[in-house]
């Protein structure tokens, strides 16, 4: 894609990132919801230091946009973007645990654990995961009941043991043990790529879209997913943590499973090259409406940060 433009596309997500944060920080307000007995302020404060802390935003820009695809609306669509987004927090909460990837920076500040302490973050992780539901479940969503039903199976399966927390788990094992490439793939496919097919989903899911459909978006969602960790490992060996906004180096460091560990910086460079074509390539009959969704797949194999 030649014609692609860091600046128009970071336009678009800026303000996709500006609604779904309103959303955010509405719902993660003092005010008690209905059934709610009291929130203790030290964990709100937790949880609002995990999630409105200048994240890029790019899963609930994938749900916004997949969800335009099929012209639901943008109130329908924030609610789930915005669920997907206290997931994705909530996954890096805990994976910066000591007892985790043990890291002291996230997104230009001091990780959950540091700021607060070590129980509060494991906490806030656990609220954040269970409130996302709360929020993907809320009445008047605008949803079909049977969207509503299948968008918190698939979340949930997303996240869990065959999604992201089994990937962490296989991620932690792979640090002692070798694993080959079609391992790492798989792990990555879980740890990340889980929770960005999701969010290419969703939309379609929204929007009972045919079968058809549904799989196209699955299709790019799991090309973008792997592409999203590979560009993160690229990233971990190349820029400094001052770009990254998170500790770079760390996963030489810890002996992780990457596949730029196993093939190098040039091999992974020419394999996201192959990545946004074939995430592309299945987005073509959706025509022009899928634009920010193709330049979505550049920006996230070419990103800097
Ligand atoms: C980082 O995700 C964790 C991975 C899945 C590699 P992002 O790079 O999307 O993190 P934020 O939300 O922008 O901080
Ligand atoms: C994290 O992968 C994937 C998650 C499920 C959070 P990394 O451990 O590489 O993410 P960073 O580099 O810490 O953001
Ligand atoms: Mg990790
Ligand atoms: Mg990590
Ligand atoms: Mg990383």
């Amino acid at each position: 894609m030649d014609d692609f433009s860091f600046s128009a596309f970071e336009t678009v997500l800026r303000r996709h990132a500006r609604a779904v944060e309103t959303v955010l920080d509405r719902l993660l307000s003092p005010a008690l919801c209905d059934g709610e007995i009291a929130r203790p302020p030290r964990l709100l404060a937790a949880m609002r230091h995990g999630v409105l802390n200048g994240g890029k935003r790019l899963r609930p820009l994938l749900v916004m946009e997949s969800a335009a695809l099929f012209d639901v609306r943008q109130e329908t669509a924030l609610p789930v973007a915005a669920s997907l987004e206290c997931v994705h927090c909530y996954s890096l909460v805990h994976d910066d645990l000591p007892a985790m990837d043990d890291d002291d920076l996230r997104r230009g500040q001091p990780t959950v654990h540091k700021a607060f302490d070590e129980a509060t973050a494991i906490l806030a992780g656990d609220a954040l995961l269970t409130f996302a539901f709360d929020v993907l479940s809320g009445e008047d969503s605008g949803l079909s009941a049977s969207a509503q039903v299948q968008l918190v199976r698939l979340l949930a399966r997303a996240a869990g043991l065959g999604g992201m927390a089994g990937g962490q788990m296989l991620d932690l094992a792979a640090e002692h043990t070798p694993q080959g490439e079609s391992e790492i793939i798989t792990l990555q496919a879980m740890k990340t790529g889980a929770l960005l097919r999701f969010a290419c989903e969703a939309g379609a899911v929204a929007a009972n879209a045919t079968a058809e459909d549904r799989a196209r978006l699955a299709e790019f969602g799991t090309a973008i997913g792997l592409a999203f960790q590979l560009a993160d490992d690229v990233l971990d060996v190349t820029e400094t943590s001052d770009i990254l906004g998170k500790t770079a180096g760390k996963d030489i460091a810890s002996g992780k499973a990457t596949l730029v560990a196993f093939h190098g910086v040039d091999w992974a460079r020419r394999q996201l090259d192959g990545l946004i074509e074939q995430a592309n390539d299945v987005l073509a009959p959706f025509g022009q409406k899928a634009e920010t969704l193709r330049q979505s797949a550049y920006f996230i194999a070419r990103r800097q940060s």
